[in-house]
Formats: C-alpha cells, sequence, structure tokens
C-alpha cells in the first residue's frame, strides 16, 4: 500500500472532547499501540489531562488513525506497549509499516512525545516505542521531550510524562506552575459471579484445564469473540506464609507506608510468584552481599534465574536482614492476568466463558503454582464473585467481510477465542469458511471441547479440522507439521484471501512463522529474503492475526 492511499481510508470517530482552547497550544493528537489495554488506558488519562488542562485534543487506537494526517499534525502523543519478543503491538504493525514507505514525507513540521511501556525482564525492553522513536526521528520530526520507558508498574512514570509533556509543551519549566496535577483514574473493574467451573482435561490434575463460566446477567457487557478479560488475582497462601516465616516477620503488623498488614499486601498487593529485573535491582539496595551483585551483572544466569524462581527463592538464596517495609519496597504492585473469552456473545450473552490452564510445576524440589490460573481454578468458589475488566482486542476479531474464510490455529488453550469464533459463526449461519488446526499432548486426555468441536464439523460450521497430539506416537508432531501435510489447502484459502489466526503458546507462534517462510520458498519459489517479506506484510496488514502469550 502507497502512502497516500491510506488517505482514502474510512475515518473513525476519535475520542474527542470540546474544550475552550484557552491556552496557547495548537492541538493535540494522542495515539496508542495496546495489545491488553494499557496504552489505552493512559492515552485516555493523557487526553482527559489535556483536556482538563484547556487543550484541545483527540486519541484514537493507531490502527484507525490515517498516516496521511501526520505530515498536517503538529504535536502527537504516542503511548505504546510492546509485545511478542520486543515487537510492536498488533494495532501499531501498519503505522509502523507506513512510516518506512519510501514516499512518506518528512515530518519537519511535527513535534512528538513518546511513552513506551514494556516489560524489563524481557529481552527487548520496550523495543516497540523505541522503534517508533527512531522511525520519526529518521522522518525529521522533533521530540517534546525523551521518550519515557515504563517498567510494569508504569502508573508513576506514565503520570510523570503525561506532566512533562504537558509542561514543557505550554512553556511551564517549574512544576509548581502546573495547572493541574494529573492523576490516574481508578480502572472501571465490574464484578461478575462464577456460575460453573469444569474440568476438561482427563488427566494430569496438577495442571488441568478448566471451563469456566462467569454470570454476565447483572454487567450485560457487549464483547466480540477475540477479546479478552482482565483479573487481578490473590496470591496462593502457601507462598505469602512461607515468604512471612522465612522473613522472619509478623504477617499482622501494620505496613508504615500501605496501611494494611504484611499478610494481607503479600497476598492481594504485590507479585510475589515470579521474579522481574526491577525488583531484582531494587533488593540489591536492600540486600547486603555481593553474590546478588554478581548474579545481576551475569545476563545469561540473571534471565535463567529469573525465569525458574519467585520471590520466595530469592529471599532463600539472598537472605538479608530487612524489616517488612524496606522487603514490600523491592517488589511490583501485582499485576493482571488475561483470559481469553471463550463464548460467541450472540449464542449466550447471559455469560462469558473463559479457558484456563492451571500453572503448577515442581523445580528445584519446591511445587509452584500461578497466581492467577490457581485463583480461578481452584480459589474462587462457585457463587462467589470475581472482579475483571473487558480488554477489547479488535486485531484478533472475525473479519468483517462474512465470507471471509479462516484458518484458526492454536495449541492447548488457544481454542478458547476459536470456540468464541465458531459459536458467532454457526450463529451468523456461516458455513464451511472456517479450518481448525488444533494441537496439545494427548488426544484421549487433552482434546479440549472434543465433542463440540466434531458437532462443528458435522454441521458445516468447521470445514476441516486437523489437530496434532505431539505425544500420542514416538515422534513427536505439531500443529506447524500440519500446515506441511496441508500445504496445497494452505495456499489455495490464502488466495482466496483467508485469514490466519494464531493463539495460544509463542513458541507456536514462531514455529507457524517459520514454517510459512519455508512454504513460501519451497511451494512458491520465492527467496528468503521475499519469503520473510511477505510474512511481514501479512502481519502487518493483519493478514495474520496474532494472541499470543
Ligand atoms: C492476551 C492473553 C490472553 C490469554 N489467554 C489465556 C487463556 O485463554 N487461558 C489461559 O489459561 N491463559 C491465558 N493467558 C495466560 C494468562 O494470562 C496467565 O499468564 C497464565 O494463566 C499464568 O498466570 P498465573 O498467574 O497462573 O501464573 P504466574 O503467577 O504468572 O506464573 C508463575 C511463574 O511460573 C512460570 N512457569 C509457568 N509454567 C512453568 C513451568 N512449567 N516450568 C517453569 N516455570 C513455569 C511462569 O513463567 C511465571 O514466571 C493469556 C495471556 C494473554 C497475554
Ligand atoms: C505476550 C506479551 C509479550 C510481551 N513482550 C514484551 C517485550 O518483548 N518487551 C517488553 O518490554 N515488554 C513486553 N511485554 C510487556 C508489555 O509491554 C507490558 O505489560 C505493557 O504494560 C502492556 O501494555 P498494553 O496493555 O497496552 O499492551 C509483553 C507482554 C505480553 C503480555
Amino acid at each position: 500500500m502507497g502512502f497516500f492511499s491510506t488517505l482514502l481510508k474510512t475515518k473513525e470517530k476519535p475520542l474527542t472532547l470540546n474544550v475552550k482552547n484557552n491556552i496557547s497550544c495548537p492541538p493535540v493528537t494522542i495515539l496508542y499501540g495496546t495489545k491488553t489495554g494499557n496504552a489505552q488506558f493512559i492515552a485516555q488519562q493523557a487526553h482527559k489531562y489535556f483536556h482538563q488542562c484547556g487543550i484541545e485534543s483527540e486519541c484514537h487506537n493507531m490502527a484507525k488513525y490515517d498516516v496521511g494526517r501526520l505530515p498536517s499534525e503538529n504535536k502527537v502523543l504516542i503511548v505504546i506497549s510492546t509485545d511478542g519478543e520486543g515487537e510492536l503491538p498488533p494495532n501499531a504493525r501498519q503505522f509502523s509499516q507506513l512510516l518506512d514507505l519510501a514516499d512518506m514525507p518528512a515530518l519537519n513540521n511535527l513535534q512528538y512525545s513518546i511513552c513506551a511501556l514494556g516489560d524489563s525482564s524481557y529481552d527487548v525492553f520496550c523495543g516497540a516505542g523505541k522503534l517508533i522513536d527512531q522511525q520519526l526521528k529518521k522522518l525529521q520530526a522533533k521530540p517534546i521531550i525523551n521518550r519515557v520507558d515504563c517498567d510494569l508498574d508504569f502508573k508513576k512514570s506514565a503520570l510523570q510524562w503525561i506532566q512533562n509533556t504537558h509542561d514543557t509543551l505550554v512553556g511551564i519549566n517549574k512544576p509548581t506552575e502546573t495547572i493541574s496535577k494529573a492523576e490516574l483514574e481508578a480502572p472501571d473493574f465490574m464484578t461478575a459471579t462464577l456460575k460453573s467451573r469444569k474440568q476438561l482435561t482427563k488427566a494430569d490434575v496438577e495442571q488441568a484445564v478448566y471451563h469456566i463460566e462467569l454470570d454476565n446477567c447483572q454487567n450485560q457487557v457487549k464483547y466480540a469473540a477475540g477479546d479478552c478479560i482482565e483479573i487481578i488475582p490473590s496470591n496462593p497462601q502457601k507462598l505469602v506464609a512461607e515468604i512471612i516465616s522465612k522473613l522472619k516477620l509478623d504477617g499482622s503488623q501494620t505496613l508504615i507506608s500501605y496501611n494494611h498488614s504484611l499478610e494481607y499486601a503479600l497476598t492481594y498487593q504485590f507479585e510475589i510468584t515470579k521474579l522481574s529485573r526491577l525488583v531484582i535491582r531494587r533488593y540489591l539496595k536492600v540486600y547486603k552481599g555481593s553474590e546478588l551483585d554478581k548474579l545481576y551483572n551475569n545476563r545469561e544466569e540473571l534471565r535463567a534465574f529469573i525465569s525458574n524462581s519467585d520471590v520466595l527463592d530469592l529471599i532463600t538464596d539472598y537472605p538479608g536482614s530487612m524489616d517488612a517495609d524496606e522487603f514490600v519496597s523491592t517488589l511490583q504492585p501485582i499485576n493482571s492476568r488475561y483470559y481469553s473469552i471463550a463464548s460467541g456473545y450472540q449464542k449466550n450473552p447471559k455469560q462469558i466463558d473463559l479457558t484456563v490452564k492451571t500453572v503448577r510445576f515442581q523445580l528445584k524440589e519446591r511445587q509452584y503454582q500461578g497466581a492467577g490460573s490457581t485463583y480461578v481454578n481452584e480459589s474462587l468458589e462457585e457463587g462467589t464473585n470475581i472482579n475483571y475488566r473487558l480488554v477489547a482486542n479488535p486485531s484478533f476479531h472475525l473479519p468483517e467481510t462474512k465470507d471471509t474464510p479462516v484458518i484458526l490455529i492454536g495449541v492447548g488453550t488457544g481454542i478458547a477465542p476459536y470456540r468464541a469464533f465458531l459459536q458467532d459463526l454457526e450463529a451468523q449461519n456461516i458455513r464451511k469458511k472456517a479450518w481448525l488446526i488444533w494441537g496439545d499432548k494427548h488426544q484421549s486426555s487433552d482434546f479440549l471441547y472434543e465433542d463440540e468441536i466434531i458437532d462443528y464439523y458435522k454441521n458445516d460450521t468447521l470445514a476441516f479440522i486437523n489437530t496434532a497430539f505431539s505425544r500420542d506416537q514416538e515422534v513427536k508432531e505439531y500443529v506447524q507439521n500440519r500446515l506441511v501435510d496441508y500445504k496445497e489447502r494452505l495456499l489455495e484459502w490464502l488466495d482466496k484471501g483467508a485469514i490466519i489466526y494464531l493463539c495460544g503458546h509463542n513458541k507456536m507462534g514462531d514455529a507457524i512463522k517459520k514454517t510459512l517462510i519455508e512454504l513460501y520458498i519451497s511451494e512458491k519459489g520465492m527467496s528468503e529474503q521475499e519469503a520473510k517479506a511477505k510474512l511481514k506484510q501479512q502481519r502487518d496488514n493483519n493478514i495474520i492475526r496474532e494472541d499470543l502469550y
């Protein structure tokens, strides 16, 4: 697509607040690139803040923003998260692709400010924000202030970014002169009752997958297949008790900085089931020995330690003496967990279904358990309430044109959004337009929603089903093997305009993308460079849609 053809794109109505422009600052355009909604939330907060300060602004999803407007824009603020392994979130890919086009005009008149959201445990921290920053600089746009890279507890730095951007724009030098103090609103969580929970897998209770039904009667949240919900878990009680005991502290003592007991704070407020570089960096300040320094400065060992350890391991392997307030000051706030909606709104608007796998494993002679999955699958009792928020995921919705064929590729709980898709396709009477390629370990124990899926095949909602159960034969078989087995059909469907969906484990996503490149080379006679360019173009243009985690 050429740069100017984007001018023809249908315009989405932006979020606009009418203000009396009583400050001498031109209107500001705020764009967000997001996967799970954090960047959208910050962008909307910036929009409201500028409104309060009397500055006109518009707030757009990057995927819906007409890049053709950029050369005539004056001030653009961008909030963008990083997805995958240092990648752009799906709704920002086309924006970035257009900035790279040879006929993209210079942006000499544009001033911009970027707030990048990320997680410093990943190898490429805030990669998407850095990329957009480089691209805009290359096009001669000028930064209003330096890019701000925010870690998982992004709220304070993001707030600061909003305020500093504003102050620089309107020429305020001293923070005390700020017209209005930026404050973040609380995100709009709702409550739903857990109606029922049913185990789907037939063996391996330790890592069982459950079908969860939440009541949607009260809130009547209107969702689309492909969306997910965000929940804030509580931590496993056993782990909380072990940490308190290891630190030889009193769980009932009130923390000065949080006005809650240590036990309450560790249960509900802080992340303890996993570690991050940020926590280790902070822990270094209260831990007096030099061993942790050594670990922190060894990239490979640090990465291995973080991915195989939790907060209990940290305080066990690197014991220090500290009081409760000092200890919690090293921790990060508890993060949301996300679960794909596994039901179609049209079929049953009264409930929201989820498909959740319990994270529980044995390592280093210890039992570990995930916070979110065991909260949903085990701690939460039927008939009680859970707080949640809908996270729209428009980059993973069904195609707008009803008869577009869809190839649904996934493993494990990656089936969840596909169940929602199939319910929608059936409700809309769309037949033989979907092909499911899905896998797990064993057919006898792990075939999630087996009966339903076979029924979808029988009633022609599914044109084809191909499964890959990796451990049912001597040589392991994966979903990417099915792509090769059915390569003629795959290429034929792509020629007919099919959309490929990838959902489930990140590693599966990588394997499928690698296989597609190999097939473009072997079957289409492309060079490796051409095949990679084709894959990039398919991802940028939403022909390949991903929901990988
Ligand atoms: C957009 C999106 C959609 C998602 N949809 C779903 C869904 O539909 N269903 C679903 O079940 N999940 C889904 N997830 C994943 C989900 O959000 C959680 O990440 C997952 O449930 C684990 O969270 P937890 O709190 O239980 O574990 P945590 O407390 O986050 O994990 C504890 C630690 O254990 C590690 N770990 C996990 N397993 C092992 C192992 N075998 N060996 C060693 N270490 C291990 C983890 O890396 C982590 O460091 C989705 C994620 C995203 C981003
Ligand atoms: C599947 C997944 C992959 C991620 N990959 C990265 C990464 O490579 N680098 C990084 O800095 N952050 C990464 N993050 C962290 C997110 O950027 C961070 O959680 C951010 O706050 C999410 O914002 P959003 O809700 O707007 O998408 C990843 C998060 C998820 C869920």
